[in-house]
C-alpha cells in the first residue's frame, strides 16, 4: 500500500480541496509551481452513482499527475462505500472523506462536518470503508475539523477514533463548523491531534505562504500543510524561487503562470466550464488591486474567453497586478 507518510514528507506543501476550482488544469498548476500530491475537489457520493458523465469530469486527472486524493461527500456507507469503489476503477490513488464542509445543505443531510458529531455513526462509515478498500491497496484518509462548536471540540476523539479503525491520515483543518471560516485558525488543535495518533497529520488553515507552511509544521508537528484560500489567484505560493521581492520579476513570472493555467483550462475542458473558468480564475489573479470589483465584473460580463482575457491583460498593462 501507498505510504501516505512518504507520500506527505516528499513534497509536504500541497494544494487543499477546493469545490468549483481545484480541477485538473488548477491542480496542475499548483504542481507546476511546487505543490506536493492533490486531492481534488469534494464529490458528492449519491450524485456521483447517478451521474456518471459528471463522474467522468470530476474525476479527469492531468498527463503525469502521480497520485491523486479523490474526496467524497456523503452519509452513509451505503453511499459511500460504491461511490469510492467507482473512484478507485476510475483511478483514485487514494480516497479521502470530506468531515469538515459546513454547508448547511450538506450537514442537514449528516454529511460534512455533521459527520465529527455522530462519532459511532462515523465510526462504522469509516469501518466499512477501510474493509472495501483493503483489497485494493488504496489508503483511506479523512479531513476534519476542529470539532462541531464549541461545546464539541472533538477533533481527538474523531482522530483516535479513525486511528483504530484504519484510516491512513487526517487533514485537520482547526476551525469548528460553528466558526465556518471566521476568526484565526486555532494552530493547537493540530499539535494536539499530532501528539495523540501515530499516522500522519496536514495541518490546514490561514497558511498563505511557504514561511507559514515551515511555522506551522514546526510548532504543531504536522508532517504536511495544506493551502486553500492562499493558493487561490497565487498557485506561486508553492514555489520557493518566486521572485517576491523583484517586482518586474514577479510580473513576468505570474503572466507566465497566468497563460498556462488559461492554455490548460482551454485546451482540456469543455466551451461552457472554460469560460466559466477563466472567469472564476481571472478574477482571482485580478484580486488585491485597487481597481478589482471593477475589473472583475468586467471579468463576468465577458461573452468569450477572449474578452475576458483582453480585460484582464488590459488592466493588468495598465496598473500591474497589486503588491499582495
Ligand atoms: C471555495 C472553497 C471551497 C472549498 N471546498 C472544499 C472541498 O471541496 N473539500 C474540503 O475538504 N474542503 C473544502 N474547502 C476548505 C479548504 O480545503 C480549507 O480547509 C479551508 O479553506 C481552510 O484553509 P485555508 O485557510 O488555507 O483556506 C473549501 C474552501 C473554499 C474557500
Amino acid at each position: 500500500m501507498l505510504s501516505m507518510r512518504d507520500l506527505i514528507e516528499a513534497a509536504p506543501v500541497r494544494l487543499a480541496p477546493m469545490a468549483s476550482h481545484t480541477n485538473a488544469p488548477f491542480r496542475q498548476v499548483a504542481r507546476e509551481c511546487g505543490a506536493g500530491f492533490s486531492t481534488n475537489e469534494e464529490i458528492d457520493a449519491e450524485a456521483l452513482l447517478h451521474d456518471s458523465a459528471r463522474t467522468a469530469r470530476m474525476t479527469a486527472t492531468f498527463e503525469g499527475e502521480g497520485p491523486l486524493a479523490m474526496q467524497l461527500l456523503g452519509s452513509s456507507a451505503a453511499t459511500l462505500v460504491p461511490a469510492a469503489i467507482r473512484l478507485v476503477e476510475a483511478g483514485a490513488a487514494i480516497i479521502d472523506i470530506n468531515m469538515g464542509c459546513p454547508a448547511t445543505k450538506a450537514v442537514r443531510k449528516g454529511k460534512g462536518a455533521a459527520l465529527m458529531r455522530d462519532v459511532p455513526r462515523t465510526a462504522a462509515i469509516l469501518t466499512a470503508l477501510r474493509r472495501a478498500l483493503d483489497g485494493s491497496g488504496v489508503p483511506l484518509t479523512i479531513k476534519i475539523r476542529g470539532g462541531w462548536d464549541d461545546a464539541c471540540l472533538n477533533a481527538i476523539e474523531v482522530a483516535r477514533m479513525a486511528e483504530e479503525v484504519g484510516v491512513d491520515a487526517i487533514t485537520v483543518h482547526p476551525r469548528t463548523r460553528s466558526q465556518q471560516y471566521a476568526g484565526r485558525a486555532p494552530w493547537d488543535v493540530i499539535a494536539d491531534v499530532v501528539r495523540d495518533v501515530r499516522i500522519p497529520v496536514t495541518g490546514n488553515g490561514d497558511v498563505t505562504s511557504l514561511e507559514e507552511a515551515r511555522l506551522m509544521m514546526a510548532q504543531t508537528g504536522c508532517a504536511g500543510v495544506m493551502i486553500g484560500r492562499g493558493a487561490l489567484g497565487r498557485p506561486w505560493v508553492f514555489d520557493a524561487s518566486y521572485p517576491a521581492q523583484a517586482v518586474d520579476a514577479a510580473r513576468q513570472y505570474e503572466a507566465r503562470v497566468i497563460a498556462r493555467h488559461l492554455a490548460l483550462i482551454e485546451g482540456s475542458l469543455p466551451p461552457r466550464e472554460a469560460l466559466a473558468h477563466t472567469k472564476r480564475h481571472l478574477s482571482l489573479y485580478a484580486a488585491g488591486r485597487a481597481d478589482a470589483s471593477m475589473v472583475r465584473n468586467q471579468i463576468f460580463r465577458a461573452d468569450s474567453i477572449e474578452e475576458a482575457r483582453a480585460v484582464f491583460e488590459g488592466a493588468r498593462a495598465l496598473e500591474g497586478v497589486a503588491s499582495r
